[in-house]
């Protein structure tokens, strides 16, 4: 059962829908706010109990790391305990749905996310990750994967320890493998990202502030190569580009959209 939208809402979807039916190429760019309604905070929400007093932007950085290893491990581990047990919400199975359907439909649903955690894969979309895998761990110093690296980490295994691990390799100490803070996004993800905004027809950003760099010049690409821009986030965002807004939450309105995209 779907939820009930606003008419307002409704024909803005509907809009969004018939933009997509004539699209062949499109390119979906998500951030935090796609995995809130799973229970995951955003990057940008105030952190809670232990954690209040620090704020993301200065944990997730290789200073930080350097300063205080044990503060910024401790940290993700907490986030790997608050993360390990959540489940994708509608707006992730939405996406996949829409995915898996879309090579039978002529379309090419290409799915970037900005999110560490893996609620994509979780639902069954295929997607690039840009800042990298909250569940995946490498040196700090030789840069060696450490652990499991698949693409859904099987978390009953894991430990949520705070005390650092050292590689087994040359000693220095395992991080996340994530893109903290003045790093360089992986050049293959980087890639398709640039490949995929560039050459779709319409971009749709989801659940993202759209202030952090180089990702919210996605956009910016996609629209400066003719693409129509699609925004649903139900906070106003600093991305001027957006020719559809659907003001409010991903979970409410990715099932509409593409319940309607089948209808057609
Ligand atoms: N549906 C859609 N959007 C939502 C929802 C929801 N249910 N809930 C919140 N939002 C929106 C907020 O209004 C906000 O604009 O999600 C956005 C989350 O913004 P951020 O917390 O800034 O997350 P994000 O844009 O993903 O951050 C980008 O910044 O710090 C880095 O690497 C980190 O990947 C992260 C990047």
């Amino acid at each position: 059962m779907l939820a009930e939208l606003s008419p307002q809402l409704t024909s803005e979807v509907t809009r969004a829908a018939t933009l997509l039916q004539s699209a062949k190429r499109i390119c979906i760019l998500t951030g935090a706010g796609v995995s809130a309604e799973s229970g995951i905070p955003t990057f940008r929400d105030k952190q809670t109990g232990l954690w209040e007093q620090y704020r993301a932007e200065d944990l997730a950085s290789i200073d930080a790391f350097m300063r205080d290893p044990e503060l910024v491990w401790s940290w993700y581990q907490w986030r790997r305990q608050l993360v390990h047990d959540k489940a994708p919400n509608p707006a992730h199975h939405a996406i996949a749905k829409w995915q898996q359907r879309a090579e039978s439909q002529g379309q090419q649903v290409t799915l970037i996310t900005q999110n560490v955690d893996d609620l994509h894969e979780q639902a069954g979309s295929t997607t690039t990750h840009l800042h990298g895998h909250l569940w995946r761990n490498r040196c700090s110093q030789c840069d060696r994967p450490y652990g499991d690296q698949s693409e859904t980490v099987d978390k009953s295994t894991l430990s949520f320890d705070s005390e650092l691990i050292n590689c087994p390799h040359c000693d220095g100490y395992i991080r996340p493998d994530i893109v903290w803070f003045g790093e360089m996004l992986p050049t293959g993800a980087w890639q398709t990202a640039e490949d995929s905004a560039a050459h779709c027809e319409v971009f749709i950003s989801i659940g993202t502030s759209s202030l952090v760099y180089p990702a919210a010049g996605l956009a910016q690409l996609a629209k400066s190569n003719g693409a129509k821009v699609i925004e649903i986030n139900p906070n106003p965002t600093p991305n001027t580009l957006v020719d559809i807004t659907l003001a409010e939450k991903a979970g409410m309105v990715m099932p509409h959209l593409v319940h309607k995209l089948n209808e057609e």
